[in-house]
C-alpha cells in the first residue's frame, strides 16, 4: 500500500518529498475508488431487487431512460439516478442516437452475472444494505459503554439473502458444474456412477443437486443436526431422487463400515465449526477409495492477518464478522465473550432456523457454539497441514465469486 514505507526513507532528499507526496495521491485515489465502489455496489443491490437488469436483458436493443423506467413499472425519474450510477459505475453502457437522444443497455456478456437464477453475481451485493440496516446499532456496540450485542432478529434479511443466494449462486448447477470441473476427470465419474458424500450437509441443497445433475451417482448426505437432515429428506422426496440418502451422524465418527467406499466426499462451510478437525478430516481420508478425491470449502482467508493484506475474500469475511457475527452472537444474553453461543447453535450463521440449522438436537463437544473471530479467521492452512498429515495430497484453488477457498485432496492409490 502506498505510503507504507516512508519511515524508513532518509528524509529531506527532494526525490522522498515526491516519493512521499506520489505515495499520498495514491491512497487518495485509492480511499476514493473504495468510496465510488461502495456506492456502485449499493447501487447494483437495488436494480438486482427491482429485477432492473432482467428488464435492460430482455431488450435487444438499447432504450431510453422512459422506456425502462414504464417497462420496469417505476417512477422514471429514479431509473435516470439509477441509470446514471450503473453508467459511471461501468455496469450499463450508454450510447447516444442520431436524435441526440440517451439510450441504455446491457451488454449480453455482462447478463449471465447479473440477470440470470444461476450464477447471479449481483445478489451477493445485496449483504451490503442488509448491514446498513443494523449499522447504528453496530457502531453503539463498539463503543466501551454502548450494548453487547444486536438482537439476532434485527438480521432477519440475511436469512432470505442466504436463500436467494444459495439457489443463484453456492449451489447452483453452473457453480457446482465449475467447481467440479476444478477436479480433472471428475464429472466423467459422476456421470459413469461413482458414490458420493457430503459431510455436514446442511439442507441437503449440494446432494440432492449433485444426485439431480448425475442419476448414476449414489449420493449419501450426513450433518449432525437431525433436523436439518429431516429437511433434507423432505426436498430429495420432493425432487423425487431415488439416488440420494440422508442421515444423522457425527463426521467425526463415520460408521465402521465406511471405510474405503467414497470416490468423492466434500465437505462445505463445516470444518471451521469442527473443534476436533482432525478427527474429521482423518474420518474423510478413511470413507475414501484408494485416489478418491475430497473438496474442502471454507472461508478463503490466511492465517496470518499480514497475508491477508489486500485480499478482497478477507476483507469480506472481516466485515462480515464484524457487522454480523459478533454481534449477532452477543445479542443475546448480552454477556461479553468473542462472538460464541449464538441462539445456542451449533454454528452461527448462514441459515434461519427453519433451514434446517438450528442444530439444539444434537451438541457433541466436536462442535462450536457459534465461532468467534479467532476460529472465522483462522485460516485455510490449518486444515490443509492436516490434511497433509492425515495422509491426502492436496492443491488449492480460489474461488473468486464466491469469496471461497476449495482445497482439493486426493488419497494417494
Ligand atoms: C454452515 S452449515 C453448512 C451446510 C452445508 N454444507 C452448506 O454448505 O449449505 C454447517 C453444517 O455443519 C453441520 N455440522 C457441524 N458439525 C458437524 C459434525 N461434527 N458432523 C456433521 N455435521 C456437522 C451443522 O449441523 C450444519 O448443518
Amino acid at each position: 500500500m502506498a505510503g507504507m514505507s516512508s519511515k524508513k526513507r532518509c528524509k529531506g532528499s527532494l526525490d522522498t518529498q515526491e516519493q512521499d507526496r506520489d505515495a499520498t495521491e495514491d491512497f487518495r485515489d485509492y480511499m476514493a475508488d473504495v468510496v465510488s465502489k461502495g456506492h456502485t455496489c449499493l447501487s447494483i443491490a437495488l436494480g438486482h431487487e427491482l429485477r432492473l437488469f432482467d428488464v435492460l436483458g430482455d431488450f435487444d436493443e438499447s432504450k431510453s431512460c422512459r422506456v425502462i423506467a414504464e417497462t420496469a413499472g417505476c417512477k422514471e425519474g429514479y431509473i435516470k439516478a439509477w441509470l446514471r450510477t450503473m453508467v459511471s459505475g461501468k455496469i450499463v453502457e450508454v450510447v447516444e442516437n442520431e436524435k441526440g437522444e440517451t439510450l441504455f443497455f446491457l451488454p449480453k456478456d455482462r447478463l449471465s452475472s447479473l440477470t440470470s437464477t444461476e450464477n447471479n453475481l449481483a445478489c451477493l451485493t445485496r449483504q451490503v444494505p442488509i448491514y446498513s440496516t443494523v449499522y447504528p446499532d453496530v457502531v453503539r456496540c463498539v463503543k466501551k459503554d454502548g450494548p453487547n450485542g444486536v438482537d439476532y432478529e434485527r438480521f432477519a434479511a440475511l436469512d432470505v439473502y442466504w436463500e436467494e443466494t444459495n439457489k443463484m449462486m453456492h449451489n447452483s448447477r453452473k457453480h457446482l458444474s465449475f467447481i467440479l470441473n476444478q477436479i480433472p476427470g471428475l464429472i466423467t465419474q459422476l456421470e459413469n456412477g461413482t458414490t458420493v458424500c457430503d459431510v455436514g450437509c446442511g439442507p441437503g441443497h449440494r446432494a440432492n443437486l449433485i444426485a439431480g445433475m448425475f442419476p448414476n451417482t449414489k449420493v449419501t448426505g450426513i450433518d449432525i443436526s437431525e433436523e436439518t437432515v429431516a429437511i433434507a429428506k423432505t426436498k430429495a422426496d420432493e425432487l423425487m431422487l431415488p439416488n440420494v440418502t440422508f442421515m444423522s451422524a457425527d463426521g467425526t465418527s463415520l460408521p465402521e463400515n465406511w471405510a474405503e467406499t467414497f470416490g468423492y466426499v466434500t465437505m462445505s462451510d463445516v470444518i471451521h465449526h469442527v473443534k476436533n478437525q482432525e478427527k474429521m478430516l482423518a474420518e474423510v481420508h478413511r470413507i475414501l477409495t484408494p485416489g478418491g478425491v475430497f473438496s474442502l470449502f471454507d472461508f478463503d482467508v490466511h492465517e496470518r492477518l499480514a497475508d491477508n493484506y489486500g485480499k478482497p475474500s478477507a476483507s469480506v469475511m472481516y466485515a462480515f464478522n464484524l457487522l454480523y457475527d459478533l454481534p449477532a452472537s452477543l445479542g443475546d444474553d448480552g454477556e461479553s465473550g468473542e462472538g460464541h453461543g449464538h441462539h445456542g447453535e451449533v454454528f452461527a450463521h448462514g441459515h434461519a432456523p427453519d433451514d434446517g440449522h438450528s442444530g439444539d438436537d444434537k451438541k457433541p463437544e466436536t462442535v462450536l457454539e457459534g465461532h468467534s473471530l479467532e476460529e472465522v479467521c483462522e485460516g485455510f492452512e490449518k486444515p490443509m497441514n492436516i490434511l497433509r498429515k492425515v495422509g491426502f495430497e492436496i492443491e488449492i484453488k480460489q474461488i473468486a465469486e464466491t469469496l471461497e477457498c476449495h482445497i482439493i485432496a486426493t488419497k494417494k492409490k
